[in-house]
């Protein structure tokens, strides 16, 4: 019997409820499960309430320097036909608890494992996605594929509805217009079919193969956000190492260099993404072949021979 570890972190419940959706589809197909759920040494508040607090933990997210864990409960040196890696995205990154996994003994799973990692996130996903497969690579995992999970509803309108739930704890319809926050029900229908994939095509051609789920709608590319992400990213870096300066002159002025990152990126949505969309569209005849080649990098899974 096929034997899969799926370890995921969770705050507000989507990325758990994409591994277990994940798992029912590996189950459906005659694989047997381990779950483990990782959890920080202290808890982070949810809802979050506070902007400050919420924004606080963007640099350490972005420089990759996570907080302590809770030993998993798997034997470290046990060995998994697959191990699938669900993670939420937090600032464009893995969020912190995932990346603690990887710092940790534990991470002595992944080594010459075959690895699924599924990112779930608001919309964006490409960076977190590129910086997981480094983090694999580096484990000495096998990248087995790679699953997109997305909240429902435009992305645009996610901009209100994704921060409002977790800010606020709130995730119906507000007035009407605006998507219920979180990932679909459909989505989940479709997570669930890619594990039961993952499983038979596990079983059928063993660890030798390639991407577990090529030809399967594991990913989506929005092609017109891949630009203004890959900026953010850029802005977000130095931002990160701007406000840990400000924290080692006094912990005040860190507080400030928060309140001021959170003041840009409003700023940044408002006018930075019209403005990169725009920009975008107009050099689209000039930049379309390095879009493709960024775009088809995104999709593929690494650490293949
Ligand atoms: C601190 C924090 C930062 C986030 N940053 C991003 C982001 O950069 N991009 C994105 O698409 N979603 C971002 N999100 C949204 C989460 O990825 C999304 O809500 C996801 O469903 C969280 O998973 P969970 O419900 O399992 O906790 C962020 C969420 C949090 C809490």
């Amino acid at each position: 019997m096929t034997r899969v570890l799926i370890v995921y972190y969770s705050q507000s419940g989507e990325a758990e409820r994409s591994a277990k959706a994940f798992a029912e589809g590996l189950q459906s197909a005659g694989a047997s499960v381990v779950f483990e759920a990782l959890r920080p040494r202290t808890d982070y508040p949810f809802p979050w309430r506070s902007p400050r607090r919420f924004f606080d933990n963007m640099p350490e997210a972005m420089l990759g320097l996570p907080p302590e864990i809770e030993t998993p409960a798997f034997e470290a040196e046990a060995r998994f036909d697959l191990v699938v890696i669900v993670y939420p995205v937090w600032f464009l990154s893995p969020a912190p608890v995932v990346q603690a996994f990887f710092k940790s003994a534990h991470a002595a799973v992944l080594r010459d494992a075959d690895v699924i990692a599924v990112s779930v996130s608001r919309n964006m996903w490409h960076n977190a996605s590129e910086r997981m497969k480094r983090l694999l690579a580096e484990a000495g995992a096998r990248h087995r594929d790679t699953v997109a999970v997305t909240h429902q509803g435009s992305a645009l309108l996610t901009l209100v509805s994704t921060p409002r739930a977790l800010l606020f704890g709130k995730s119906d319809r507000l007035l009407g217009v605006f998507p219920r926050a979180g990932v679909a029900e459909d989505d989940m229908g479709r997570v669930r079919r890619l594990g039961a994939v993952a499983a038979a095509r596990l079983a059928d051609a063993g660890a030798s193969g390639g991407p577990l789920l090529a030809g399967e709608p594991a990913v989506a590319i929005k092609r017109w956000f891949v630009v203004p992400e890959l900026l953010a990213w850029y802005f977000f870096y130095a931002w990160a190492q701007f406000i840990r300066f400000l924290g080692r002159v006094h912990g005040g002025l860190r507080a400030v260099g928060v309140y001021a990152f959170a003041i840009f990126l409003v700023c940044l949505i408002l006018v930075a993404l019209p403005c990169t969309l725009l920009g975008t569209w107009l050099a689209y005849p000039v930049v379309r072949r390095r879009l493709d080649a960024y775009i088809a990098r995104l999709a593929a899974p690494t650490g293949l021979p």
